[in-house]
């Protein structure tokens, strides 16, 4: 394919669930001419307590099914599938430019004041390589406090933003990182921003919440420029395709509750 062809195929997103969200709106924001195909893997949500092969087989049929529908570029909006299979991902696809994420540890340790970082994210991301990487090459200096949220994510996919049980959780998660003098707190899951109001109003406004989501996607404007891919600016707007290996009707359902961009909502099977 030539590239002005490639360049009019839509930027495909993964993730575990509704999480990817918070990055394909900054993208639709930065790039509103590009067609954004998101596949949300429901019916293996939460990734966050899965082993690394798992996490990597499940990446890997994400992949096929995004490069199956004409992805030009693969966003790994998943901070837990991308410790997990990121640097894997690029030697099996070496045809595929991939963006990955990774906790926002570089911006929040040059903004903190106290020094105390707080990091919330899944099991697997705290386990995983490339957190320790970016600790130890932008942290220094600072005190990283890493927490799981076990439950989080279910909650999110549920749609119970506000629920007690919620409430609750998001206190028991943050006292360890105000107790240690965390001014800074990163949402190192791609669903916790869907909560930050919520994070906000637990932590107190002398706290800073820190999300990767539109850095990554001026990442994939940078990869997506080297590579010629951007799709030129005319009259017509990018459209957007959520797809989901779980319920369309539960997504968007989950669409319409949190204001997200609009779309074609269809079953996936990868
Ligand atoms: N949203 C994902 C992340 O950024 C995965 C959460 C999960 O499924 O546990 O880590």
């Amino acid at each position: 394919m030539n590239t002005p062809a490639r360049a009019a195929q839509p930027i495909g997103i993964f993730d575990s669930g509704i999480g990817g969200a918070t990055v394909l709106r900054e993208l639709h924001l930065l790039l509103p001419h590009e067609d954004i195909l998101f596949l949300a893997d429901q019916a293996n949500v939460p990734y966050g307590p899965r082993a690394t092969n798992e996490l990597r087989a499940l990446s890997a049929a994400n992949t096929y099914w995004l490069r199956a529908h004409g992805a030009k570029i693969i966003v790994v909006a998943c901070n837990t599938a991308s410790a997990a299979a990121l640097q894997w991902l690029r030697a099996e696809f070496p045809a595929l430019s991939f963006v990955g994420m990774v906790p926002a540890v570089k911006p929040a340790a040059a903004q903190t004041h106290s020094g105390v970082v707080g990091v919330l994210a899944t099991p697997a991301t705290l386990q995983g390589e490339l957190l320790d990487e970016v600790v130890l090459r932008w942290a220094g200096g600072t005190t990283v406090v890493r927490q799981g949220c076990p439950g989080l994510v279910e909650q999110i996919e549920a749609g119970a933003f506000d629920s007690p049980t919620t409430l609750e959780m998001l206190k028991e998660f943050l006292q360890p990182l105000l107790a240690a003098g965390a001014d800074t707190i990163v949402l190192g899951c791609t669903h916790y921003p869907f909560v930050a109001p919520q994070i906000q109003q637990l932590a107190g406004p002398q706290v800073q919440l820190i999300d990767a989501a539109p850095a990554v996607a001026r990442q994939t404007l940078r990869v997506l420029a080297e590579h010629g891919l951007v799709q030129p600016h005319t009259e017509r707007r990018g459209e957007i395709t959520y797809a989901t290996t779980g319920s369309p009707a539960a997504l968007a359902r989950l669409i319409a509750q949190l204001g997200l961009p609009p779309g074609r909502v269809i079953h996936a099977s990868t």
